[in-house]
């Protein structure tokens, strides 16, 4: 099949270029993200192999299908910058990446507690300035004290293993609740239950219209004084004003990011010699309490290696006219 790949980034193109030694389609790589701009690249392509900020609305997606294309391939496990009800109309075939490593991300979530909860980003800038101070710095013991995890899908479920680990006492809210989780001690509660109890609150559900703005200023409310909040899910979980207005009343003691509502505009590129003109996101670098990562969460060679993989399986499947793995339309997602 030929191929058009958007958002390209060099590791992309080595990873993709591996795994396509047992495929053999025609890839072509173009590094602008998919939008109404950049779309008329795409024409006379078989397959669009998109990532998460890439545009895949109605616009983009009735372009596409005229001018050719049959699927889209998502490197990636969330598909809500897909406009699903259209790419059915569409007849367009929209396959992703449904696990390509929850331990990297959940290994990630743990990190940005660890950094938060021990200030390592501000002790790493001191010692560098031969400040061996410690004042600023104290953390807390998280042995016995009560993370609650927002889905227990394959990264909730990872984190929660590590934390339990740690001694922690692992809370979580999950339409489909794990047996298995169950059984190593961790517990469900409602929604507002997780709010009241939890020391630190980690988001890992899809973005939905359900989930969206799950974390508000009502919720933040019912939060305990001081809480640490975690989001390496999607960006818009987030009400960022409220957020900050949580931060500027010491509601919420720690914020780690490493995904960004408004990220598509920042993420995954190299400003650092330009003016960050998103003065929400400016007002968030400025607290000593929290720490962002651009969406790295999943950045390692394993998961690299499973997303080239299983994007071209999902090609190749389509191409050989067979069912297609991972596939999702707007009534169902297929795991495996
Ligand atoms: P998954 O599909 O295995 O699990 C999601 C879980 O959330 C499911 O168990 C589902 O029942 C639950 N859920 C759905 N709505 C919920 C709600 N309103 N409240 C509580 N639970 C709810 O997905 P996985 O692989 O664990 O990924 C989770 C999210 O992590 C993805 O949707 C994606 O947005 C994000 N992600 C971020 C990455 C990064 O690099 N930062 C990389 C990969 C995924």
């Amino acid at each position: 099949m030929n191929i058009a790949v958007f958002s390209t980034k060099g590791y992309d193109r080595r990873f993709l270029e591996t795994a396509n030694q047992s495929h053999g389609h025609a890839i072509d790589y173009f590094e602008p993200r998919l939008t109404a701009q950049t779309m008329p690249l795409a024409e006379g392509y078989d397959v669009v192999c998109a990532f998460v900020n890439d545009h895949l609305n109605a616009d983009v997606l009735h372009h596409l299908a005229e001018n050719g294309t049959k699927m889209i391939a998502l490197r990636s496990a969330g598909f809500n910058n897909v406009d699903l009800a259209v790419a059915d109309e569409l007849g367009l075939t929209v396959a992703r990446v449904p696990a390509y490593s929850p331990y990297a991300v959940a290994e990630h979530t743990i990190g940005l507690i660890m950094t938060l909860n021990r200030r390592i980003n501000r002790a790493y800038n001191r010692v560098r300035e031969g400040n061996f101070a410690l004042d600023g710095l104290m953390g807390f013991v998280l042995r016995g004290k009560t993370a609650g995890l927002v889905g227990t899908g394959q990264i909730g479920a990872a984190t929660a293993e590590i934390l339990l680990g740690m001694g922690c006492e692992v809370i979580a809210t999950d339409p489909y609740p794990n047996d298995e989780l169950i059984s190593k001690g961790l517990r469900y509660v409602e929604l507002d239950e997780l709010f009241a109890e939890s020391d630190i609150i980690s988001l890992h559900c899809p973005l939905t219209q359900e989930s969206r703005y799950m974390i508000n200023e009502r919720a933040i409310n019912e939060m305990k004084p001081g809480v640490m909040l975690i989001n390496t899910s999607r960006g818009a979980l987030l009400d960022t004003a409220a957020v900050i207005e949580g931060l500027k009343n010491e509601k919420i003691g720690f914020l780690g990011l490493d995904v960004y509502e408004e990220e598509e505009n920042l993420f995954f590129q190299d400003l650092s010699d330009q003016v960050i003109r998103d003065d929400v996101f400016a007002r968030l670098l400025t607290f000593p309490n929290v720490v962002i990562t651009g969406h790295q969460a999943f950045f390692t060679e394993e998961a690299l290696t499973t997303i080239a993989n299983t994007t071209l399986e999902n090609i190749s499947a389509y191409e050989q006219g067979g069912p297609v793995p991972n596939t999702v339309t707007s009534e169902r997602v297929v795991s495996g």
